[in-house]
């Protein structure tokens, strides 16, 4: 069900939306049938009211104390409830008490409550966060300077008969004054529209400044990964150069940036997970890993517990063509898994034994036998491998046999070879 403070809040938002747009529109002179005018500010009336409970709700304030009364976003809203518009039209001197209706107009801030609305919904791309409130409260924005312009006179002395396009000029020129372009083709007269072009100039540098700072995160944003990336490539350049590091070994460290960055995007996976509750790291990594589970034989349809525990054991390592995994006569610490790449398997004095390739295991002998590595183990291009600890070997074969055999049917057959 749509939650109720929710609800209260999609109102207060169409409340502002409605005074920014129906207010300016009244003081410019915009007339519609009676009925609207009359169940218009009402509305706004009853926005204002629910403005003000929202205001206690959100600071968890008790109503029932006065102090919190007399505070000025309280007070601010309780102007608002005061129908000023209704009673200008009643009024004997309405035209100059339509001023009055400006105070209607402070219930516009509460736009800011789209963000709060926002929040309700986790699952908003963080682009599409900043990007609806300022597409939502810049043409509000833009609408209230015009119509303010056009009540002082539009940069023009007399009335312009063709209300359109006397609205369409004015949306011009606030948004170059507002944006600070300021062409200059349309300015001020009057000595009141001068002091109003000064002050939507003012408030022009902050809009600017928003609408720069916004779209600026928004493209961060957007590629924030290729940011990260080129941000370590400039410090690994930097550090390269400080320590005039040799063309061929620089070339090395460029290539093993650039493989990182078309593999994994500049992330290594576990620093992100950490932080995650274990339930959903444990699904994420399932996720992550169904390539090496669709490429290992034997994980392939094997018990989703099993699985599950095993890829919170591995961490991912990436080797370099022409690095050891480990060396003939290695203690034997780690079960390893390929995902991508090719690694050797070669006698002690480098004589090829095998070729692994992608979904491929190995090292298993000397964690079974408790013996040395009786193989050396090179990498022949970049690896993505997996690496479970001797430990976490030992804790999942114990759990589940079925794990336990495949790896010993795998180590007769070497042997045999
Ligand atoms: P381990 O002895 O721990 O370290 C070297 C590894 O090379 C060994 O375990 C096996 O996993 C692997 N290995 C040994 N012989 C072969 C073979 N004939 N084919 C594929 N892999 C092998």
């Amino acid at each position: 069900m749509f939650p109720r403070m929710q609800f209260y809040r999609l109102i207060s938002i169409f409340g502002s939306f409605l005074a920014g747009t129906w207010l300016p529109l009244r003081m410019i002179g915009f007339t519609p049938p009676l009925v609207f005018e009359i169940l218009f500010d009402l509305s706004i009336s009853v926005v204002s009211a629910v403005n003000i409970y929202l205001y206690f709700k959100d600071n968890e304030l008790d109503y029932r104390k006065k102090k919190y009364w007399k505070r000025i976003p309280v007070l601010l809203d309780l102007l608002c409830i005061v129908p000023f518009s209704l009673m200008a039209m009643f009024h004997d001197s309405g035209s100059s008490f339509y001023y009055l209706l400006l105070i209607n107009l402070l219930s516009v801030r509460h736009i800011k409550n789209i963000r709060k609305f926002m929040d309700g919904y986790p699952s908003i791309h963080p682009v599409t966060f900043r990007i609806i409130p300022l597409l939502v409260s810049m043409p509000l924005l833009v609408h209230i300077v015009s119509c303010g312009w056009i009540a002082l006179g539009s940069g023009t002395v007399g009335n312009d008969p063709d209300q359109t396009l006397t609205y369409v000029r004015a949306v011009y020129w606030s948004f170059t004054t507002l944006t600070t372009v300021g062409y200059g083709d349309i300015s001020a007269k009057s000595i009141p529209q001068m002091l109003y072009a000064c002050c939507i100039q003012v408030i022009g540098v902050g809009v600017f400044g928003f609408i720069l700072s916004n779209v600026a995160a928004i493209l961060a944003r957007s590629d924030a990964a290729r940011n990260h990336h080129m941000d370590n490539l400039d410090k690994v350049e930097t550090f390269m150069n400080m320590h005039r590091i040799p063309d061929r070994l620089r070339n090395k460290i460029r290539t093993y940036y650039h493989y990182m960055w078309m593999n994994k995007k500049g992330y290594q996976d576990d620093s992100l997970l950490q932080g995650l509750p274990s339930k959903i790291q444990s699904e994420l990594l399932l996720f992550i890993n169904r390539s090496i589970i669709e490429k290992v034989p034997f994980l392939k349809g094997a018990d989703p517990d099993m699985l599950s525990e095993l890829m919170n054991q591995l961490a991912t390592k990436v080797f370099v063509p022409e690095e050891k995994v480990f060396k003939f006569g290695d203690p034997g610490d780690a079960l390893y898994f390929i995902q991508n790449g090719e690694v050797e398997i070669q006698t002690k004095e480098g004589v090829s034994i095998a070729t692994l390739k992608d979904g491929a295991f190995f090292g298993e002998m000397a964690l079974i036998s408790d013996k040395p590595r009786m193989a050396t183990a090179m990498s022949k291009s970049y690896c993505d491998i997996y690496v479970l600890s001797k430990e976490s070997f030992e804790k999942v074969i114990a759990s589940y046999p079925q794990f336990k055999s495949h790896i010993h049917e795998t180590m007769e057959k070497r042997k045999t070879a």
